[in-house]
């Protein structure tokens, strides 16, 4: 066969199916385009999930008659000024959207240009350019497209749901208006609009945070930490999400690059690196962080949709995350997220048999607020494994230590043996121990290591612990490591192991089950080929592994002295609002909300 030049409008649609691949990111290209012409304001209807019509209407510069008839041209842009590809600061270049869509559906724009009299319009239908007419519409630009892919069937045929595809149109435009907010969006679905979000003052922390809240949810705005740090020419500012706030997937961390949403491998994985070990296997951290870099250093040539970028310096990015997150997060201290308690109030059920006794009544007469909650002073019937406090501490809980104002309170009672309840000036803080002392043991490991070294204990016998498969194999290969980390193992025989010294941090503890999860945790990282380049992700699991086996197990009674040490130390330590699996390590619950529960609010 011979070589042939193709014609324009099959050149078009050849491209069309990389830009336009569904209706969303026709939404995305249109919405570009407003935000690029400097519109404060962008409306957007989507029909049939955008199979229908998809109509952006924005109040930017506009368009005069000869940049209208120019812009539906193959690439024919505004935006690049001179022949640099390496200093572009706005969302288009490539001069290829317009008429790509105009290639695969039914195309109009309407335009009046800032300053001019007239409106006017271009029609492109399925390539098919129609002349240029004058119209009526105020100063801006209004795109309409209508059956998209009806030039195009094969296409059309994988669209997925109406809905599916409204859900993404939705996504798309979520993801830029929170990358801009300064502008105000509207999205309709032709009977009703679903998201309105009117625009924001000049500065992020300041003022963004609630828009946030409208893209990520209420949550998110409870438990943002702000997030700000510069480096050299690169700055990032934003709001990461506590740790304990957790999504299945990556889809709530927005993540935007000189004003462009993107979903960048790096990034993704710092800001994995950086949350590391505070957020569980499997699970993401919900966040909005922004970036500003000089245009030279990325590269937004990647992808034809541009999602993806390039950096010049990505160990410069990489740090300057990490560092962020750290700090925003190191910050957050002892925090859990408050979504948790409410969670909980909602999930008490009020006894309904029990009658309300009308306003006025004696049993509820006498006073409006408690001093304490008394659940020491009470009768314990419900609570069977309540050990009751001393009446010494009870006095100095009281007077002391809550008046003292520590954040996690007193510690008033120990109930089944698991969970210590104690009581701050306007809360009543329920601490699972298990996992509270986990992570006091694992932040002392880690400080420890990094402070030269983990100080060991040896044990009076040692002891001589049998294990299956690779499990001995996989430890003894990593003796050197767990020396350093206060473990000290030697071969006995093929399969088993002696254990000369623990880290004298683990106290009393579990020596075989130790081993054998220590084994498992290795294993598992070698299955994961994970290999030495990620030895301190590996250090971290085998450090929390190791912190599991040391810590005051659930079914411990523990002293008044003790739960108080416990609430002293998780005030001090970092990160202590979760366990090392992720799970929160204590839950607050306002005295206003129980008053709510017991209707005397
Ligand atoms: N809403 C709008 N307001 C004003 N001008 C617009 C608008 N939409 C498009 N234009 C003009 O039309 C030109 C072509 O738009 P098109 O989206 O096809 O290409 P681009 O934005 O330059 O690059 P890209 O293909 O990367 O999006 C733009 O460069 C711009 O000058
Ligand atoms: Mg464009």
């Amino acid at each position: 066969m011979a070589i042939r030049q193709l014609p324009p409008n099959l050149i078009n649609r050849i491209a069309a199916g990389e830009v336009v691949e569904r209706p969303a990111s026709v939404v995305k290209e249109l919405v570009e385009n407003a935000i690029d012409a400097g519109a404060t304001r962008i409306d957007v209807t989507a029909t049939g999930g955008g199979l229908g019509l998809i109509r952006v209407a924005d109040d930017g510069a506009g368009m005069g008659p000869d940049d209208l008839d120019l812009a539906v041209e193959r690439h024919a842009t505004s935006k690049l000024a001179d022949d640099d590809l390496s200093h572009i600061l706005t969302l288009g270049f490539r001069g290829e959207a317009l008429p790509s869509i105009g290639a695969v559906a039914r195309l109009a724009i309407t335009s009046r240009a800032k300053g001019a009299r007239e409106a006017y319009q271009i029609a492109v239908d399925a390539g098919r350019k129609s002349p240029l007419k004058p119209a009526a519409r105020s100063a801006g630009t209004e795109v309409e497209v209508r059956d998209l892919f009806y030039a195009t069937p094969a296409r059309l045929k994988f669209m997925k749901s109406e809905r599916a595809e409204a859900a993404a149109i939705a996504d798309h435009l979520k993801r830029l208006a929170l990358a801009h907010p300064e502008i105000a969006f509207s999205l309709s679905n032709g009977e009703r609009t679903t998201l309105r979000l009117e625009a924001c003052p000049p500065g992020l922390l300041d003022h963004a945070l609630a828009r946030m809240g409208r893209i990520l949810g209420s949550d998110f705005v409870e438990d943002a930490l702000p997030v700000q740090a510069a480096r050299g020419d690169m700055d990032v500012e934003g709001f990461a999400g506590l740790p304990t706030l957790h999504r299945p997937n990556g889809m709530q961390a927005y993540l935007v690059v000189n004003g462009r949403p993107v979903r960048d491998k790096l990034i993704a994985g710092t800001v994995r690196a950086a949350y590391g070990d505070l957020v569980p296997r499997g699970r993401y951290p919900m966040l909005a962080l922004f970036l500003t870099v000089p245009p030279d250093e990325v590269d937004v040539n990647v992808h034809p949709a541009k999602t993806e970028l390039r950096f010049r310096d990505p160990n410069a990015v990489r740090s300057l995350l990490i560092g962020a997150l750290r700090e925003a997060l190191g910050a957050a201290g002892h925090r859990a997220t408050a979504s948790l308690s409410q969670d909980a109030l909602a999930r008490m059920v009020q006894p309904s048999a029990m009658p309300i006794p009308p306003p006025g009544a004696r049993a509820y007469q006498s006073h409006t607020r408690p001093r304490s909650f008394g659940l020491a002073e009470r009768a314990q019937a419900p609570f069977e494994a309540v050990s009751e406090p001393s009446a010494d501490m009870r006095g100095r809980a009281t007077d002391d230590e809550a008046a003292a104002g520590y954040p996690l309170g007193a510690a008033r009672a120990q109930v089944q043996d698991t969970f210590i309840i104690a009581q701050t000036e306007d809360a009543l803080v329920i601490v699972d121990q298990h996992a509270a002392h986990e992570r006091l043991v694992y932040e002392r490991l880690k400080g420890a290591l990094s402070n030269g070294g983990v100080s060991r204990q040896m044990l009076l016998i040692p002891e001589v612990v049998e294990l299956d498969g690779d499990a001995a194999a996989a430890l003894l290969a990593a003796s050197e490591e767990l020396e350093r980390l206060g473990l000290v193992i030697e071969a006995f025989g093929p399969q088993a192991i002696v254990v000369r010294e623990v880290p004298a941090l683990l106290g009393i503890c579990d020596v075989k089950g130790l081993l054998s999860d220590l084994a498992g945790t290795l294993l598992e990282a070698e299955e994961d080929g994970e290999g030495s380049r990620l030895l301190a992700e590996r250090l971290d699991h085998v450090l929390s592994t190791m912190a599991c086996h040391g810590s005051v197990r659930a079914g411990r009674r523990l002293s008044p002295e003790e739960m108080n040490a416990l609430l002293r130390d998780m005030e001090k330590t970092p990160f202590s609002g979760q366990c090392n699996h992720g799970r929160p390590t204590y839950i607050e619950l306002k005295l206003t909300d129980i008053e709510k529960l017991f209707q005397r609010r």
